[in-house]
């Protein structure tokens, strides 16, 4: 099993980015926990502060023959409708998960634009949400 965990604008400064909502883990140190946790899973990581990044990254995540993508859009999950529109055609299981609970913060954050067409989110459980992430692609590809 292969895996695209996408990482959206800002998630580069994890760690020293508001550690009380995020944590203390880099996305490194995150990166290498989800690895240790399931060493039978091949993945690749990709972190973004730029839109069309993203965008060219799920464009190509069928050919590259993934799995699944587990991604946390950062602040573009509000916002991107160039990011929904690329994703909609992606018939992969396609999981978003958030390290804060989105539906616990500002009014802003409760909608999520990607999430419509994500398989869906899991949201609130810091770190390990891309845990929670990767066991949910691992059920949605036994039951295909
Ligand atoms: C986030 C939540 C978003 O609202 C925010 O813009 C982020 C991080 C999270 O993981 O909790 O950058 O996606």
């Amino acid at each position: 099993m292969k895996l695209l965990i996408l990482n959206g604008p800002n998630l580069n400064m994890l760690g020293r980015r508001d550690p009380d909502l995020y944590g203390l883990e880099t996305l490194d140190e995150i990166a290498k926990k989800v690895s240790l946790a399931f060493p039978d899973v091949d993945f690749d990581w990709y972190q973004s502060n730029e839109e069309g990044d993203l965008i060219n990254q799920i464009q190509r995540a069928e050919e590259k023959q993934y799995t699944g993508i587990i991604a946390n859009w950062g602040a573009y999950t509000h916002t991107s409708i160039a990011i929904r529109d690329a994703l909609e055609p992606v018939s992969i299981p396609k999981v978003e998960v958030h390290l804060s609970n989105i539906h616990a913060r500002e009014p802003f954050r409760e909608e999520s634009k990607t999430g419509r067409v994500m398989d869906g989110i899991i949201t609130g459980f810091g770190s390990n949400s891309y845990l929670l992430g990767v066991e949910a692609v691992r059920l949605m590809s036994k039951k295909a």
